[in-house]
């Protein structure tokens, strides 16, 4: 829908720089939103707004080292250079040790400094003088997740005026978990500052609701369906739920290709063609990584017919390395990897699998094609694309899903995956040994139809749905989700 240039903003753009051996280079970036967002810009074309990943440094050129990405990319890339300073305060501080904790109902990890507030609000500042800069009033303003929730905001005290949309890739908490926040009614002010707002979940976006009712009782929403007018003091906007997904063609497509189906065999052969259960996940607090570990644990000790005839492959993807909760978290499954393998181990199996990096896209899907048993567990997540590439990439339909109900992605998936609770260790242990032993036919008339559902509501989808609310005039064609 809609001629308008795209103009994404994010914290994070599809390429980091990392330092390596005292040289700068080009890393893509991880996590779901790059993911997700990249097929969208390669597709419709635009630019892409962000931070490239390391604080500014004097002997950086980051024009030149971004340069072979950006004549490829399709896409125009901006960078948004930031200081040491302000990585510290606004990215690791408040985005990832105030938003990120507290919208993952965790807010005992919640370190709530003043000083983070404000950073937070001078680089969203900084952000938004540069897409007043690089956009024009034709362009549409698409900002993304939750470092970002003041762009609007910022952009209207400039005087700039745009048609912005906000999605927001990660949970809203209820009020009771919200109200916490003390800067609460400005960020909640700031996002009915966006002409569309937009949630993975029915659920996240009542959340919001509720908690702007709480602050400003005087919202009232209208309409049913995926997308609800609000209207609050002299301003309208949109509310609406778009679960994200992923670019379903080129996964399913990646894993037909004999070289990536004959890394999936290598990696079956490797381990004598025992049965694969997988986890792939940033190495995140809200993953439930240890509790999984657990789970596997519980699943050996209690079902001794496993013992020798299952393995369990850990992917954890190094994630902001320097905040102390991902130290500790790192050290912590380390540990358990060790005390599973240590109790169990014979010459010639070793449980535990455990990788601590980032894969090549096509060892990946190999992973994936590899394993009859997707496990998912987050403790709480926005969607989860790990369990839709799961999916997408299991061509032959013989795996099975077995997913946290705290991932947005249960919402979706609830009928045809394996539902567990990730709290619920005994009840992993329970799942995985019943789905190990699933008859074929069972297994594959689950997978289509997870298959299906991924392959509908896939990347192109989203765009189409998010930007059909944001452009269009009148909203009448919103089904309920
Ligand atoms: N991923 C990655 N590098 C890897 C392994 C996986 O970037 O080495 C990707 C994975 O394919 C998925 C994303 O990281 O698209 C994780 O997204 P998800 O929504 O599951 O969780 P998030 O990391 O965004 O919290
Ligand atoms: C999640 C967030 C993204 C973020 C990603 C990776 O998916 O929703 O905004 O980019 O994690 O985390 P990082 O801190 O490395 O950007």
């Amino acid at each position: 829908p809609g001629l308008q240039r795209l103009v994404v903003v994010s914290n994070r753009l599809p390429v980091a720089l990392k330092k390596v051996d005292d040289a700068w280079a080009v890393k893509q970036g991880a996590g779901g939103l790059v993911t997700a967002m990249a097929p969208v810009l390669k597709n419709r074309g635009g630019a892409w707004i962000g931070w490239a990943g390391a604080s500014s440094d004097p002997d950086m050129d980051v024009d030149g080292l971004l340069s072979d990405f950006c004549s490829d990319a399709g896409y125009d890339l901006a960078t948004v250079p930031l200081t040491k300073q302000e990585v510290d305060d606004y990215y690791f501080g408040f985005s990832n040790e105030i938003i990120w904790p507290l919208f993952h109902d965790l807010q005992t990890r919640c370190r709530f400094h003043p000083r983070y507030w404000r950073a937070y609000l001078d680089v969203n500042f900084k952000f938004a003088e540069v897409v007043a800069r690089k956009s024009t009033p034709d362009d549409y303003i698409w900002v993304q997740d939750y470092h970002l929730m003041h762009q609007a905001f910022f952009l209207k005290s400039m005087g700039v005026k745009r048609n912005t949309g906000f999605f927001l890739h990660i949970p809203f908490p209820p009020p009771d978990i919200f109200m916490k926040l003390p800067w609460r009614w400005k960020v909640i002010q700031a996002l009915t500052e966006y002409d569309l707002v937009g949630f993975q979940t029915v659920q996240d976006r009542r959340n919001f609701m509720g908690c702007l009712q709480r602050l400003m009782p005087e919202a009232k929403a209208e309409g049913r369906g995926a997308v609800v007018t609000v209207t609050v003091g002299n301003r309208r906007f949109r509310l609406g739920a778009f679960p994200i997904s992923i670019d379903y063609n080129q996964f399913s497509g990646l894993a037909k290709r004999p070289e990536v189906a004959q890394q999936a065999f290598d990696v079956k052969e490797a381990l004598r063609h025992r049965k694969i259960i997988l986890g792939v996940d940033r190495l995140d607090y809200t993953k439930g990584i240890p509790e999984r570990i657990q789970s596997f644990h519980t699943l050996l000790r209690r079902y001794p017919d496993m013992v020798g005839k299952v393995n369990f492959i850990q992917i954890a993807v190094p994630s902001r390395e320097e905040v102390d909760e991902y130290k500790e978290l790192r050290q912590e499954i380390e540990q358990l990897v060790g005390r599973v393998n240590g109790e169990f181990s014979f010459p010639g199996w070793v449980p535990v699998h455990y990788h601590y990096r980032s894969l090549p896209h096509e060892e990946l899907v190999a992973y994936y094609s590899a394993a009859d048993i997707g496990l998912v567990t987050p403790l709480r997540d926005g969607m989860n694309l790990v369990a839709k590439e799961y999916c997408a990439c299991n061509n032959s339909g013989s795996g099975v899903l077995v997913l946290s109900e705290f991932a947005g992605a249960a919402a979706q998936l609830q009928k045809h995956a394996y539902l567990v609770n990730p709290y619920d260790m005994e009840g992993i242990a329970k799942a995985l040994h019943r789905a190990l032993h699933w008859g074929r036919d069972e297994r594959k008339a689950s997978m289509l139809k997870l298959r299906e559902q991924v392959r509908k509501n896939n990347i192109f989808w989203w765009v189409d749905s998010f930007l059909q609310a944001g452009i269009s005039k009148k909203l009448d064609d919103f089904p309920e989700i």
